[in-house]
């Protein structure tokens, strides 16, 4: 069947790659790609083609992307379009990458031997980041200095420590280091790192779909960049976002209300923060070197550092708080002529403040979007040089952050490779595009003609969303046989988180019950169905049942390490744990170690140790149904 034409089902991470790809062939940057435009990159790409032949590939690229066929791709028709799958896309693809001289390796994970490409400035940036955090750490030791010029990183990835600890600084409390197998590994045991290390980063919401062990122990290139850009990528983001960050409402635009602002992406965010300390940097008296300088990306607009040299000047401390020193920022190379040597020049005076991360002088005149996005944030992180306005009208309400079921509802769904990434739940679902592609993961069929897509029309636009949102009720209703009384369209389109929710979690629990369905032919299963099979291999293994996914013992968390032991006999180290009359803080003790260590047996858990801990039924019977699968998967 035709699959879908949406831009839905792009996965996040091959949507930055259009981005790069799109600004790679719209050589005059005007926003949109030309015929000529496309000529010439078959051009210079130098492909081994004859001429017919691109001009059949630039016909057919115009003709299938150029949608409302006035001439001109513009980036939205340009993703709209399935560009993975044709051979007219994977030679446009080699176009691009062979232009710009990207490494192009074989791929070893596909049958199909397609190229695969990594980009070389990628690789020497993530070594750099990951030199720096892991620096300390006793546990990597042994990779860690890696040398950027090399390829040191694809093979320190293999024994999953790496990964492991970069996922936990991403976000904190992710694995418990009692699960992490450090000394005398062997395949054993370093499969059972990277398990953990590849389940743990679902959970954060990696889009982990396409990898696994095999390609992290054999150091798959591309695949390995990806997924540690996912996990860098979380770890900087992780506070730009209003509910953790109150001083971002400086940020507030006259005429706008908070949910405005709290409605933007991070990335979103951290142009507007570059552009607010430019436009401070256009009032202040002190320095008459900044004309009115805006950006409206990290990349063409940052290529020649005045924007970068003005916001580092803004940024850096100035001695007026206690305790810290001024770090006066030396802005004379911004009248360098040569683009490369003000990016060196300005390079220079953001390792003073500690921020010359992710990007060389080249990354920067190139306009690298990538690690220019990585650049910023990580310069915002440590320099926001914000203060939360006072005494204005403001409505905090609107900035509650997010629950914990909130939180693992999103970062399933990331981990499914929804697309657009879905960073704020209700807002970011309200043109249901994410519902639908959620819908096709469990098997539920969507007409995707009858779905509006984006860009939706500046006039009406919320029309289009809300029909799309009528029909993914009806295709829960209908389709799906979800119990949806009192929902309507409307009612995710506005986001009202009751009913949203309530429609998430039969998504979500739909997704887990079919997972086993599939593993056992297609036997239907219900919540009882898990029960019994828990019970019989608890049994079978001389330990003690459950009642249900209610059962106040499960807040020990033994149960569940219970049957993880009964399904790996040995694995579960009962002398870490205590058993009877727990304080609070060790039943949260152990329910980290239960729910790591589930993940180290391979089950792909979402739920988190403070759901085991509180007994939350939903959670918890997706937590047994994720070892059921595992325990399935063994026989
Ligand atoms: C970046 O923004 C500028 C306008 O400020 C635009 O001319 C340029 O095409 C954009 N570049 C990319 C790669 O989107
Ligand atoms: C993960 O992070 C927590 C909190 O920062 C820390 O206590 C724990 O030791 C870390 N675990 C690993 C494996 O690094
Ligand atoms: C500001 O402008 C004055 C006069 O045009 C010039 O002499 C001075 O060098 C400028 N300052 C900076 C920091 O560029």
């Amino acid at each position: 069947p035709e699959k879908m034409a949406g831009t839905s089902h792009i996965p996040a991470e091959e949507m930055e790659e259009l981005r790069e790809a799109f600004s790679k062939v719209d050589v005059d940057g005007n926003g949109h790609i030309s015929t000529d435009e496309l000529n010439q990159l078959f051009k210079e790409a130098n492909l081994p083609l004859p001429g017919y032949r691109v001009r059949e590939i630039v016909q057919e690229l115009s003709r299938t992307m150029d949608l409302n066929q006035d001439g001109k791709i513009t980036f939205d028709e340009f993703v709209v379009r399935d560009l993975k799958s044709s051979e007219v896309a994977k030679t446009f693809r080699k176009a691009i990458n062979k232009k710009e001289g990207i490494y192009s390796v074989a791929g070893t994970s596909e049958q199909s031997g397609t190229q695969h490409s990594y980009s070389e400035e990628e690789k020497v940036a993530f070594v750099n980041w990951i030199n720096k955090a892991l620096e300390k750490d006793p546990d990597c030791q042994h990779v860690v200095p890696m040398d950027p010029s090399s390829n040191d990183l694809f093979t320190a990835v293999g024994d999953g420590l790496v990964l492991c600890k970069m996922i936990n600084l991403s976000v904190p409390d992710t694995i418990d280091e009692r699960t992490i197998n450090k000394k005398k590994l062997t395949p054993f045991t370093i499969q059972e790192n990277l398990n953990l290390a590849l389940n743990s980063a679902s959970a954060i919401g990696c889009h982990v779909v396409n990898i696994g062990a095999e390609d992290l122990k054999e150091g798959r290139q591309h695949l390995v960049l990806g997924l540690l850009w996912q996990v860098i990528k979380i770890g900087l983001f992780a506070d730009i976002e209003i509910s953790r960050n109150e001083a971002l409402i400086a940020l507030l635009r006259d005429g706008e209300s908070l949910e405005d602002l709290v409605k933007l992406s991070p990335e979103e965010l951290l142009l507007r923060w570059a552009n607010y300390h430019l436009e401070e940097a256009g009032c202040s008296k002190i320095n008459n070197f900044s004309s009115d300088i805006k950006i409206n990306n990290f990349s063409s607009d940052i290529k020649d550092s005045k924007a970068y040299y003005n916001i580092l000047n803004q940024v850096a401390p100035k001695g007026d708080e206690e305790g810290i020193p001024a770090i006066p920022i030396d802005i004379s190379g911004i009248r360098e002529k040569d683009d490369l040597k003000r990016a060196e020049c300005m390079l220079v005076q953001a390792d003073r403040l500690g921020c010359r991360q992710f990007v060389t002088a080249t990354d920067v005149v190139r306009g690298n979007p990538k690690l220019n996005l990585a650049y910023v944030a990580n310069l915002f992180n440590k320099y926001p040089a914000l203060k939360k306005p006072e005494n204005q009208d403001i409505d905090w309400s609107s900035i509650e952050g997010e629950t914990r079921e909130e939180r693992t509802f999103r970062n399933w769904m990331n981990s499914l490779g929804v697309n657009p990434r879905v960073n704020h739940l209700y807002v970011d679902l309200a043109d249901a595009l994410v519902i639908f592609q959620l819908y096709e993961k469990i098997k539920v069929p969507v007409d995707w003609d009858r779905v509006n897509k984006p860009p939706y029309p500046k006039l009406g636009s919320n029309m289009k969303k809300l029909e799309n949102c009528n029909y993914a009720v009806e295709l829960g209703k209908k389709e799906a046989k979800f119990s949806l009384v009192g929902i309507a369209g409307q009612d995710l389109n506005e986001g009202n988180r009751k009913l949203t929710l309530a429609l998430l979690w039969q998504l979500m629990r739909r997704y887990t019950l079919n997972i086993l369905e599939d593993l056992g032919d297609g036997q239907k299963v219900i919540d009882d169905t898990i029960v019994i099979w828990v019970n019989d291999a608890l049994t079978q293994a001389g330990k003690g049942t459950i009642s249900g996914f209610k059962d106040g013992s499960i807040s020990s968390s033994m149960p569940v390490l219970d049957l993880i032991d009964a399904i790996q006999p040995g694995s579960i180290r009962y002398d870490l744990l205590k058993a009877e009359d727990l304080t609070d803080e060790e039943k949260l003790n152990n329910a980290k170690y239960a729910i790591s260590m589930a993940r180290k047996i391979g089950a792909r858990v979402y739920a988190l140790p403070e759901d085991l801990v509180e007994v939350k039924p939903k959670m918890v019977m997706t937590v047994f149904a994720c070892l059921m699968a595992r325990g399935m998967r063994r026989i």
